[in-house]
């Protein structure tokens, strides 16, 4: 459990690195990040590096025994690269080119691009690579922030339609698996095929749902690129991205599987749960902390996402500048972000950034230190988390998180089809798994956000919020194993080609769920159909399907018209529709129970989570609480009462 900062040397005069590197590593900071926007400082004109100044940053931070995470600063092209080849600039879905003149302005699918960054990041691992300070690199940064995903140019595709032609071979595959008879829309070749936007309504979502895997591709390959020289270059340091939290346009599983050591991401709970379309209720709950399940959320998608390797690499140290509203946190939350993170399994937390920086875009947002150079009332808060981590007295060894019993499916595909065809405005896929990891997390449970195509039968309770394109091999786990499953609307209903599957849905859980989906609805706001489960009283909202149950599936609650809210067959629950929050938690807690999971409601605000042999309790609420530590359990940080905004840690062998 280290501590670490974003540095950006480029941005202050040289006599500030040593007194900085020294406050770092006084104040407990043990890693670095550096350089991941500074190409035009170090290749100022084409061909011509300057390494001078980077060569002094690296050994000044050095020299105080820190260690260092070089990012390749592909994500910031310099402006004589794009007027050397202007067509390195990414189009957006109204098909205007982006300009120069902040970041991200390039197109993932651009050989020419892609030849520079070559060049640039084989220049910076054979100066750095096996440089001992320098431990880990950081690919780019950021992928697809600032929607520069999906990229509609020229580059993509010609990529495209190659990715396309390799996929169907032939163009009447393609044509009948995208059912392009529709509205005339039949191909003779590949090279007549465009990309999916400016058409005047919704394109062939067949084609959408291609076009968003062709991108996620494009994304790992463009990663892979650079990670493969990392690795050449720099053998034995870590390889990583940093991630975005609620972010969902590649496939994460798949990019993790093109050179990364560590599944790193940058969080931000006040701006995330600004930005979230959660009821506005929560976020004014929620403002000065962020609300209690947006960072752990991440954390444990991004743990499964690293293969039980997770770092936070750009943490929130006090007010941000890019949500609508930007409040300053409440006291003491910096302090227990980090050690929430460390609870989720985090190695290291690094934060964003080492001081506010004067000038340009992020003027606004604050860093450890203000302008002038004060420790920030966040700053302080790491001061004292330096200390505690100092005294805690645990091993590193057993800190590894076991596995927990529930798992949550999250899926990108499920997000892509979900957007492409919402059907109702308010179906978010991203929001809609939120919910229910929520409705996990007041319960009490340590939850593994992991993929559908993972080995899922060693968890006691897997959950599904929803996944409308179901892989076999889920259905395969499900008749071999023993362990029970809940899945959500619109699970089974499409296929692989984005096409209503044949069977009607569920389509392949009627194996295991024999039941036909007859009609489906989304319903707005106002329209709330009531039920009962056991004492809690509900309604289904957004969605709800029509659905007939076939031979040995018992109902076990319906709506008050009627219509079938949760069926159930042996160890297979499904819920027909979207639950509010009370009758969701008492599903998944009913689900819980029969597949022999304890379950308590949470007072508001207290969470609990196990990592090793330790057991965190974190209060983002306002009242204190007490926790559920066993009499004689030995405390290394608070006490059995945790207070608001604070945290407590204790020892708790199995
Ligand atoms: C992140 C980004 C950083 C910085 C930060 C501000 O998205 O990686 O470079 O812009 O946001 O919150």
């Amino acid at each position: 459990m280290q501590l670490g900062v974003c540095y950006y040397p480029e941005h202050w005069p040289e006599s500030k690195w040593n007194s900085d590197a020294r406050r770092m590593a006084d104040m407990g900071i043990a890693r670095v990040r550096i350089a991941e926007f500074a190409w035009s400082r170090i290749e100022p004109e084409p061909g011509r590096f300057d390494w001078d100044w980077l060569d002094r940053a690296v050994s000044t931070l050095a020299g105080h025994g820190l260690e260092i995470v070089i990012g390749t600063p592909t994500a910031s092209p310099p402006k004589w690269l794009v007027d050397l080849h202007p067509d390195i600039l990414p189009v957006t879905r109204d098909g205007s080119v982006m300009q120069f003149g902040s970041r991200r302005h390039y197109d993932i699918s651009s050989p020419v691009y892609r030849e520079h960054c070559v060049r640039i990041v084989e220049a910076m691992t054979r100066r750095y690579g096996d440089h001992p300070a320098v431990v880990a690199w950081q690919t780019d940064n950021e992928f697809g922030c600032h929607n520069t995903l999906p990229s509609y140019t020229q580059a993509a595709l010609h990529r495209f339609r190659r990715w396309l032609a390799a996929r169907y071979e032939t163009i009447d595959t393609l044509n009948s698996a995208w059912g392009n008879v529709f509205w005339s829309m039949e191909y003779r070749r590949f090279d007549e095929i465009e990309l999916p936007h400016r058409t005047p309504t919704d394109a062939n979502p067949s084609h959408v749902l291609d076009f968003r895997r062709f991108q996620s591709d494009e994304v790992a390959s463009f990663h892979a690129l650079q990670a493969e020289l990392i690795r050449r270059h720099a053998p034995g340091r870590d390889v990583l991205h940093n991630f975005m939290g609620f972010y969902a346009a590649f496939d994460h599983y798949v990019f993790a599987r093109h050179g990364l050591d560590v599944a790193a991401w940058d969080s931000y709970p006040i701006p995330r749960t600004e930005v979230l379309p959660l009821p506005e209720a929560d976020k004014h709950r929620w403002a000065r902390t962020g609300h209690p399940d947006v960072s752990a959320f991440s954390h444990d998608l991004y743990r499964g996402v690293g293969n039980g390797r997770m770092w936070v690499m750009e943490q929130q140290a006090g007010p941000v500048n890019w949500a609508p509203f930007n409040p300053v946190p409440q006291p003491g939350m910096v302090r227990l972000w980090t050690w929430e993170a460390f609870a989720h399994g985090a190695e290291l937390v690094s934060y964003f950034r080492w001081r506010q920086c004067p000038f340009a875009q992020e003027q606004m947002h604050s860093g450890l230190n203000t302008p002038d150079d004060e420790l920030s009332p966040g700053g302080r808060e790491v001061v004292r988390v330096g200390e505690e981590l100092r005294t805690l007295g645990v091993s590193e060894d057993d800190l590894r998180c076991a596995r927990a019993s529930v798992a949550l499916l999250f899926d990108y595909e499920a997000d892509w089809v979900i957007e492409t065809q919402r059907h109702g405005i308010d179906f978010d896929y991203q929001h809609v798994v939120f919910e229910w990891y929520s409705a996990l997390r007041e319960l009490g449970l340590d939850v593994d956000i992991v993929s559908a195509r993972s080995d899922l039968r060693a968890y006691r309770l897997v959950v599904a919020p929803t996944l409308p394109i179901l892989p076999d091999s889920v259905v395969e786990q499900i008749e071999l194993g023993s362990n029970h499953w809940v899945f959500g609307p619109r699970t089974g209903s499409k296929s692989q080609t984005f096409a209503i599957v044949a069977q009607l849905p569920p389509g392949k859980l009627r194996t295991v769920l024999p039941s036909r989906v007859i009609e489906v609805e989304s319903l707005r706001p106002s329209i709330r159909p009531m039920l009962r489960l056991g004492k809690v009283e509900g309604t289904g909202l957004r969605w709800r399907e029509h659905v007939q149950p076939g031979a040995g599936v018992e109902v076990m609650a319906r709506f008050d018209d009627g219509l079938p809210a949760l069926l159930r067959r042996e160890r297979v629950t499904y819920m027909t529709a979207c639950f509010d929050r009370a009758l969701l938690r008492a599903a998944i807690a009913q689900c819980a129970r029969d597949a022999g999971i304890d379950v308590a409601a949470l007072p508001e605000g207290l969470r609990l989570r196990r990592r090793g042999p330790l057991r965190f309790a974190v209060n983002y609420g306002d009242r204190s609480q007490g926790v559920p530590a066993p009499a004689d359990a030995k405390f290394i940080l608070g006490s059995s009462i945790v207070g608001p905004v604070d945290v407590a840690v204790w020892i708790e062998e199995d």
